[in-house]
């Protein structure tokens, strides 16, 4: 089997229109997200409170993390923060729950309600990783790509820095259309073939030499 091609993101939207993401994004601006936030991401948000309060840090949000291989770099690399590592699926949190280290904390939940949670709060997100999120590549599913998805006016201004990193282009593309509506700094380049992989989904797209690409956004 050819990985390489198996890799590639295959996608029935031929048209990326920009005037019809702005139209979208200021209708999502007019009229925020409204849906009800579960009990139970409000339980996790007050544990992770009462934690912070205990053991104060700066943070660094780490979306979609998977088998959580990214959240134990950052970890490593900023001893000082505290990495907060969501995912829905608890069967791929489950390595990193083995390998715990004392500035991770996961929690297992739609990302969405821990992110309204977060914004409405007064912590201050460091950095905020999204390394390559599910791409919904039929066009009929786009508004479930963050970018497109009633959450985004919220998500790209929830952190300093957001990064972005996808095998897609044209996803990373729109969401810089959109981080420019917003009146957000970005910049949109290539990842160099040899990188030390963040993450799980990396390491295969690296292996079989998967065009990879990061977008930056800035909030100051
Ligand atoms: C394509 S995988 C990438 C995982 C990891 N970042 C990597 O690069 O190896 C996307 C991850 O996002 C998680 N995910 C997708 N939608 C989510 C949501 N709404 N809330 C929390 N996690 C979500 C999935 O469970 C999955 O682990």
């Amino acid at each position: 089997m050819d990985y390489h091609d198996f890799y590639q993101i295959r996608s029935n939207q031929v048209v990326f229109s920009d005037v019809k993401l702005k139209s979208t994004i200021r209708k999502y601006c007019a009229h925020p997200y409204q849906r009800p936030i579960s009990a139970r991401a409000v339980r996790q948000f007050e544990h992770l409170l009462e934690h912070l309060h205990r053991f104060p840090r700066p943070i660094i949000v780490d979306s979609g993390c998977g088998k959580g291989k990214s959240s134990q770099i950052l970890a490593q690399s900023y001893p000082d923060h505290l990495v907060i590592a969501i995912d829905q699926s608890e069967y791929r949190l489950r390595s990193l729950r083995s390998l715990q280290a004392d500035n991770i904390y996961i929690v297992q939940e739609n990302c969405i309600d821990f992110w309204r949670l977060l914004s409405a709060s007064d912590l201050i997100i460091d950095m905020h990783l999204l390394l390559y999120p599910n791409p919904w590549p039929k066009k009929r599913h786009e508004n479930r790509r963050w970018y497109a998805h009633p959450i985004a006016p919220l998500l790209l201004n929830m952190s300093r820095l957001t990064i972005m990193r996808s095998n897609w282009l044209a996803y990373l593309q729109a969401s810089a259309v959109v981080a420019n509506q917003l009146g957000l700094c970005h910049s949109l380049e290539s990842l160099p073939n040899l990188i030390e992989p963040m993450t799980h989904f990396e390491a295969k797209y690296c292996q079989h030499h998967v065009s990879l690409y990061q977008l930056k956004i800035i909030n100051i």
